[in-house]
């Protein structure tokens, strides 16, 4: 028996890097897995793993940007399942032209429609099932960037992502009295697709030494797993191998 058993859990972004690792690692714990993404390809891909290994997962494609895709997915959540237990608001973007010279106010809208708004949206839309039943988890991906801004990753993005670990800190300050938590996971560099968007291409090896998807799946899986009376309010997971430190280090002319 998986402690998650009987439990339902919306996972955004769930065809690709976190999003899916942790779509698998929650069904194992036995969540039935409701996955989100704008392509249905790479969410039949992760149902395939998930039915595979003995898990059951639903398919429910659309874009978390439309806030009328969102209230559509969640009241079909409500309809075929009557709750939601676990939301893993996952899905997030960034584009090429991110620096202050390229930015543009369609890039900006899309950065921070894609990581802000649709987390806003989602949150909004499974609330109440969960203060119906006074409990629920939310475990939401901002980034190393929405702690400290970074040129790497842009402006919007660092802008959008700071937006999120303060939306969930709010979630607890009003939800906690209906038995709600909410937690926010800010990974430093962590190899999925979200690499092949940067402006400057990540080799093969560096992709290695860092984080893996499945790493930060085990974390959403543990958070989800905490009994209810505790909340882990916030985590950073960042690879040992950190190479904004080597950066810094060659900086101050330490060897690395
Ligand atoms: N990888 C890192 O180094 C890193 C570090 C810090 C934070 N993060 C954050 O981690 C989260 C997961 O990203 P990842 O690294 O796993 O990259 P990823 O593989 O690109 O995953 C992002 C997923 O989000 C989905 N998505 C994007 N926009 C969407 C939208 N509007 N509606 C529905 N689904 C959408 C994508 O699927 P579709 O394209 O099919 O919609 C994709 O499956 C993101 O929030 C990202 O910002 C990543």
């Amino acid at each position: 028996m998986g402690v998650l058993n009987g439990k339902v859990a919306w996972v955004t972004g769930a065809g690709s890097g976190i999003g899916q690792a942790a779509a698998i690692a929650l069904a194992k714990e036995g969540a039935t897995v409701v996955l989100t993404g704008r392509r249905k390809e790479p969410l039949d891909e992760t149902a395939a793993s998930i039915k595979e290994a003995g898990g059951k997962a639903v398919i429910q494609a659309g874009d978390l940007m439309k806030a009328s895709a969102v209230t559509r997915i969640a009241a079909g959540i409500e309809k075929k399942f009557g709750r939601c237990d676990i939301l893993v608001n996952n899905a997030g973007l960034n584009i090429l032209e991110r620096t202050w010279k390229q930015l543009t106010p369609a890039g900006a809208e899309q950065v921070i429609d894609g990581n802000l708004s649709s987390a806003f949206y989602c949150v909004t839309a499974v609330l109440p099932m969960m203060r119906k039943r006074k409990d629920g988890v939310l475990i939401h991906t901002s980034s190393m960037a929405g702690r400290n801004p970074s040129v790497l990753s842009g402006a919007a993005y660092s802008a959008a992502k700071h937006g999120v670990v303060a939306m969930s800190h709010t979630i607890n300050m009003e939800e906690c009295i209906n038995g709600i938590r909410s937690c926010v996971v800010c990974p430093g560099e962590v190899a999925t697709p979200i690499l092949d968007k940067r402006p400057v291409p990540v080799s093969k090896e560096d992709r290695a030494k860092m984080v893996q998807s499945e790493d930060c799946g085990d974390l959403i899986r543990y958070i989800a797993c905490l009994p209810p009376h505790v909340v882990i309010n916030e985590v950073q997971i960042t690879p040992t191998n950190n190479r904004g430190y080597l950066a810094n280090m060659r900086q101050a002319h330490v060897k690395v």
